[in-house]
């Protein structure tokens, strides 16, 4: 994953590389480094590990109006500074590289014969040497790079500056994002346009194959072969608005209070006065939706899980539904049914395990694709044939939250679309559907009246924060909201947690059952709930203490092992979404307790852009 940034301007360019990897942090956090062509001529390289905020306080007095920038999310060799990037060649030539080389070994012990000195353990160093090889042999700093680009395997967003071509920046693409902003005067590279807010608003989307050379006053663009290639020139709708903590602690806090707001922009203009309209699906999604009688979801993480409960709403209505991870999907062989529409569900749009599987499915004959994205401007949404968005606004905090519950929200309303069909013609809308879609209506107070639980949350936070290991049930749709709540907890406080539908918990995990495992559940008033009290039951007389979110009307409650925090009552469509929320709060307090680095725990990354 990593983020990248590059810029040539006739004026120093140090500042804006840096602001633009404090945007980009999100994509990567364990190192981060810089190199411009400074004014002698010369590379000035700086690296540090950590922060963004740590490689800033050793930049003081460099200056060069040409540069690459990185931040990392280590693959190959550990978060260290002789392993940040750029990494350079004898001094003439810095590339910073988002992806991962697979033939790198192979590169390097024929560099090694060259003469080539390693100093990382990085797959990337072997680029370096290969274009300072090329140039070496009379390439100029472009072929160099294209030359080099046709002997790498693997995936690769580059951005290259040489000294001895001090106005060029050469950037390339195959299977890692990567864009060129077009300022005034001055051009950049960057992994997404959130890096160059400040500095540009223009910009074109690189695709795989492509090789651009940059100065500060042209832009070309080639694929692999050398053939000129036309990118349109789009306009970005970032702001830096979004970025703001607004007096909270953290992103993940404000992003918990937010969905309450962002659910209500994910169904503006969504419903009908007693219908989810089809239209914002895409110009043909009738069209699709008509000729669609299965679906086949796949995401990573925790929008997997959200696809995990979409299949309960999706069966329900008589919508056969399979839901797979991207990283197994990819690798294995498909039976595809006549009229299965292909859909992934992404937060950032760039999760590459999910991208490679869209790309897969599309030789595969699913009728169409579908993507739920909350990014605009992502790869995902650009390689798929509909898409419909989650309006929960930038998510910065690494932990998912109002992510997930808009993604719930809209694959709702897409059950819904698809449910018509079961039913008819497919364009009236009957008196369930009307009731569903009141309680839409309703969902942005429900989510109100859960986020009031945080008071009570805080307290029960206080009895996980010394805790190893905790389990986490629950049954029917809300057995996944029960394996989203473990990840949440274990991402960010790193408590070891596992979930369980907890009708499994008597074959085998009730034997970790004593007090010092925490035992969430999750207890709507639905027609599992009977069957939920008797696998707590099980749990309670193993001596088990648990903590049971519970619908305000069900006769749990606290005893002496127990802790029983009521819920309002909501109905069962909607219940996952609103039961998300204190679990999404109990982590967040746990971790706070903890004082881990919540809103960038350790190991992860926002977004995930290697395999
Ligand atoms: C969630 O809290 C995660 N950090 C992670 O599991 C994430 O959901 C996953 O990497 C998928 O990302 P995407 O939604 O951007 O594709």
């Amino acid at each position: 994953m990593c983020g990248i940034v590059g810029a040539v301007a006739s004026r120093d360019v140090t500042a804006t590389l840096i602001d633009g990897l404090k945007r980009l942090e999100y994509r990567g956090y364990d190192s981060a480094g810089l190199a411009v062509v400074a004014e002698n001529n010369e590379l000035d390289l700086r690296r540090s590990v950590g922060r963004v905020a740590s490689l800033e306080s050793i930049c003081g007095g460099i200056s060069g109006q040409i540069g690459v920038a990185h931040t990392r999310w280590a693959t190959h060799g550990r978060p260290a500074e002789h392993n940040a990037h750029p990494h350079t060649s004898s001094s003439q030539v810095a590339v910073v590289h988002n992806g991962i080389i697979e033939n790198h070994n192979e590169l390097r012990l024929v560099q090694k014969e060259r003469g080539f000195v390693f100093s990382s353990e990085t797959d990337t160093e072997v680029i370096v040497h290969q274009i300072d090889w090329h140039m070496q042999q009379g390439q100029d700093l472009f072929n160099a790079v294209r030359t080099t680009v046709s002997e790498l395997h693997g995936a690769y967003g580059l951005g290259v500056v040489s000294k001895h071509e001090p106005g060029v920046l050469v950037a390339a693409r195959s299977g890692s994002p990567l864009l060129v902003g077009l300022g005034d005067g001055e051009n950049f590279i960057a992994s997404d346009m959130s890096a160059l807010i400040p500095v540009s608003q223009k910009y074109m989307v690189m695709e795989d194959g492509d090789i651009a050379k940059i100065t500060s006053t042209s832009i070309e663009i080639f694929d692999f072969q050398g053939s000129p290639v036309e990118r349109a020139v789009l306009i970005s709708t970032l702001s830096d608005e979004e970025t703001d903590l607004g007096g909270f602690a953290h992103y993940m806090k404000k992003e918990i209070h937010e969905q309450t707001r962002a659910i209500t922009e994910t169904l503006e203009g969504r419903l009908g006065a007693d219908s989810v309209l089809d239209l914002p699906f895409g110009e043909n999604a009738r069209e699709i939706f008509d000729k669609t009688k299965e679906l086949k979801i796949i995401a990573c993480g925790t929008s997997y899980n959200a696809a995990c409960v979409a299949r309960y709403w999706f069966e329900e209505f008589g919508i056969k539904c399979d839901v797979e991870i991207a990283s197994e999907y990819r690798y294995r062989k498909h039976v595809v049914n006549e009229g299965t529409l292909f859909a992934t569900i992404s937060q950032s749009g760039e999760t590459l395990d999910t991208m490679a599987a869209l790309e897969m499915a599309k030789t595969l004959g699913y009728i169409n694709t579908l993507c739920i994205c909350n990014v605009p401007e992502s790869s995902l949404v650009r390689a798929s044939d509909l898409t419909i968005f989650t309006h929960a606004g930038r998510e910065i905090g690494v932990a998912s939250t109002k992510a997930f519950t808009t993604q719930l929200v809209t694959l709702l309303m897409l059950a819904i679309c698809l449910r018509r069909r079961r039913l008819g013609d497919g364009r009236s809308a009957d008196v369930m559907e009307a009731e569903i879609v009141q309680e839409l209506r309703s969902l942005p107070q429900q989510i109100e009246n859960a986020l009031d639980l945080e008071d009570d949350i805080i307290a029960m936070s206080k009895h996980f924060a010394d805790k190893n290991h905790t389990l986490f049930l629950g049954r029917g749709a809300h057995y996944p909201i029960a394996v989203e709540g473990a990840l949440k907890l274990k991402e960010i406080s790193y408590i070891h947690a596992e979930a369980y539908a907890a009708g499994e918990l008597k074959h085998g995990p009730l034997a970790l059952i004593d007090e010092d495992m925490p035992v969430v559940a999750v207890a709507p008033n639905d027609e599992l709930q009977e069957k939920l009290k008797s696998n707590l039951e099980e749990v309670r007389a193993r001596g088990g203490k648990l903590y049971v979110f519970a619908d305000a009307n069900s006769d749990l409650e606290s005893d002496e092992s127990t802790l029983v925090l009521k819920v309002a009552p909501v109905n069962n469509y909607i219940a996952p979404v609103i039961y998300t929320i204190p679990l999404q709060l109990l982590s967040y307090h746990v971790a706070l307790l903890k004082g881990t680095d919540i809103d960038k725990p350790r190991n992860l990354a926002k977004s995930v852009t290697v395999e």
